[in-house]
């Protein structure tokens, strides 16, 4: 990516509320955070409320793997979240559920909050559930979500959310490896007016799985839904049985709080694991400082709570901050493409975050979407999940926030808990796809090839973190050597992140996207290899190579080479595509569906068997010229096959 053609200077508007008034300010609070970290972390700490004060504030190694924080300190996740506002703010709403259909939105107060929490959490205890035992939970964007995951926060379970996209076999493999005794569902979910049977697959998930002993089903919509005796429970008639009130468990600071699955390049998607201490401070020092959040502000995250950015800043930063969040159970485009901004006029949103994918999405049906909405309230747009494009940029600059909003476009990962790299509200002048700066903290390093920092301001290679940040995940759920391996191994001393950067002379980070086999699809993450197993479980495919390429409204598309089994008969065209879409449906979800299948005759390999996926790249965008080196491949006449098939497609 090059450096911004335009630069937006910082408007007095932003910079007459936020925190930080100047790059000097931002510098001086992260010269305090990097010179003497554990002095910054540990009056950053007193943020949160603990039961019992921590005697040490940090103790790591990241060529160990090993990372503490906050020791012997003890808290409960829920008890900050929830109890610590009652009395100042019991009555301010907690959550704004906005549903599907816009005229059935529901404010939650911190009271109601905490008695729904409460009661759910009575319920999981009433079944069995305690401390460190798994919870996963299968629910679409509604109020039970939250009330479920604090509740498990609450008696010290620990929860692993799996995504409402998600296919049976997917749900059942992360609760095969976590082990869950009990998944939390809904009879169905709603999206864009569609009903999803999340029951149907939870049945599908679970079918003769010994671990699962109970199936909680949340009643979102009129429909029956099969109950197996003994088994499913119906949520409400539960919770009416139970009592407003359960006493928090005092966790360990470095106690399990969840379990998130994720995709990386290599084998099933790996149960990252976060901790109760460090993640909650950092949750809520950046969601306070990134968002420049103040009291009184309306916040949205329209994301999903089955991925990070749901975990860490629709519920866990903001209810620390006290905040009022809003959980939005729609998509963009429902009943049209004004439904964002019909919702930011109704609820008097100041701070909107979202992903480059949606703001593509409704960008392209027109500003006549946008202009009815009075938008006056915005101050901060954030951005999530992908590299931004410059145009989507201006679009959310222009056309959204009028250019009276700051815009900050936050890098982080799922195994980073929170936002690392991102511009902060009144301390950046704007470059349209910069995520600039580290948050208080954060020391980034760029590496070359060899592993080698390049130490010069202007500086290309990949991303990686030189220290422990207090958010930072802990290990992968039942296998530390995996965690070590994927990422403490390549650069020794190092985190390694997996993406490629820029630092331009200014010193700001522009990152360039993956560097492994990882791809960002509308904002989910997903591994390629993963999409390949499952192509390769289909009875005609012999072998398939996926690659990303370049995709107007997704960001990355999903583009599946395949090679037929000789026995495969002739299928067409068009049913090998279907065949490989509805495998990859099932293995998965729809959301890993590949977009393009291009039957070929064989695939570019080295000679020894390696598939040289850098030439699919650059056919899958057109660039047959530009094929670099081919005398390698063991066969290159593969290659003018595999363009010929590609062009025949377009
Ligand atoms: C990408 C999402 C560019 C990146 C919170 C990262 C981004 C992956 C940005 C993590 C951004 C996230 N600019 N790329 N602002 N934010 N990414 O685990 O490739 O779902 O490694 O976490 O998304 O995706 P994950």
């Amino acid at each position: 990516m090059s450096e911004a053609s335009r630069i937006y200077p910082v408007q007095d508007r932003i910079r007459s509320q936020s925190y930080l008034k100047s790059r000097a300010d931002y510098q001086a609070m992260y010269q305090k955070s990097v010179s003497n970290p554990d002095e910054f972390w540990r009056e950053q700490a007193m943020r949160i409320s603990w039961f019992h004060p921590f005697d040490r504030v940090s103790d790591w190694d990241l060529a160990q793997a090993s990372v503490r924080w906050f020791e012997g300190g003890k808290l409960n996740v829920s008890y900050n979240c929830i109890d610590r506002h009652l009395e100042s703010r019991g009555d301010q709403t907690a959550i704004i559920f906005e549903a599907d259909e816009p005229e059935h939105a529901r404010h939650i107060s911190y009271r109601e909050l905490h008695a729904e929490v409460c009661r759910v959490a009575n319920v999981l205890k009433s079944f069995g559930v305690k401390k460190g035992d798994r919870v996963c939970i299968y629910l679409p964007m509604i109020p039970e979500l939250a009330y479920t995951m604090l509740a498990c926060a609450r008696i010290g379970a620990i929860h692993s959310i799996v995504f409402a996209g998600f296919s049976a076999d997917a749900i059942r493999d992360r609760i095969i490896d976590s082990q869950a005794s009990m998944v939390v569902t809904a009879n169905e979910g709603l999206r864009g007016g569609k009903r999803i049977a999340l029951k149907t697959v939870v049945d599908k998930a679970v079918d003769g799985l010994d671990v699962v002993k109970t199936v909680l089903v949340a009643k979102h919509t009129e429909t029956e839904v099969n109950m197996v005796t003994g088994r499913d429970f119906d949520m409400a008639e539960e919770k009416a049985r139970q009592r407003p009130t359960c006493p928090p468990e005092w966790m360990d600071a470095e106690d399990p709080l969840f379990i998130l699955y994720t995709s990386g390049s290599t084998g099933k998607p790996k149960g990252l694991m976060h901790t109760t201490g460090g993640y909650l401070v950092y949750a809520s020092l950046t969601h306070q400082y990134v968002f420049d959040v103040h009291p009184g502000d309306i916040y949205c995250c329209a994301a999903d709570i089955g991925w990070v950015t749901g975990h860490t800043y629709i519920i866990y930063g903001p209810l620390t901050n006290g905040t009022t969040t809003i959980m939005f159970e729609s998509v963009p485009t429902y009943p049209h493409a004004g439904r964002y901004w019909d919702m930011v006029q109704r609820h008097k949103v100041n701070i909107f975050y979202t992903a480059p994918t949606a703001i593509r999405a409704i960008a392209r049906e027109g500003n006549q979407w946008v202009a009815p909405y009075d938008l006056s309230s915005l101050r901060i747009l954030g951005t999530v999940g992908e590299p931004i494009n410059p145009e989507a940029w201006e679009w959310y600059y222009q056309v959204v926030g009028k250019s009276q909003c700051t815009i900050v476009d936050t890098w982080w990962q799922t195994e980073t808990g929170g936002i690392l790299i991102t511009p902060l509200p009144g301390v950046n002048d704007l470059k349209p796809g910069a995520a600039t700066l580290p948050f208080f903290g954060v020391q980034p390093c760029v590496v070359d090839q060899d592993g080698q920092e390049i130490t010069t301001t202007e500086a290309k290679g990949y991303l990686c973190m030189k220290a422990a940040w207090p958010g930072m995940a802990r290990t992968v759920y039942g296998d530390h050597e995996r965690f070590k391996q994927t990422y403490f191994s390549q650069y020794p001393g190092l985190y390694f992140t997996g993406d490629g950067c820029t630092r331009d002379r200014d010193g700001d980070y522009w990152i360039t996207g993956r560097v492994d086999d990882v791809i960002n699809v509308s904002g989910h993450r997903l591994g390629t290899a993963e999409i390949e197993s499952s192509i390769n479980a289909h009875e005609w495919i012999a072998e398939s190579a996926v690659i990303g390429y370049p995709h107007e409204i997704k960001g990355t598309g999903i583009l599946a080479f395949v090679i037929l089994n000789a026995d495969a008969g002739s299928p067409s065209d068009a049913d090998v595509s279907n065949a490989v879409r509805g495998q990859v449906s099932s293995d998965i979800g729809k959301i890993a569906r590949p977009d393009m299948v291009l039957v070929c005759p064989g695939l570019p390999k080295t000679r020894s068997g390696k598939i040289m996926r850098r030439i699919l790249r650059k056919i899958s965008i057109g660039a047959y010229d530009d094929l670099g080196n081919v005398t390698t491949l063991a066969d290159p006449s593969v290659v003018d096959q595999i363009i010929q098939v590609h062009k025949n497609h377009k």
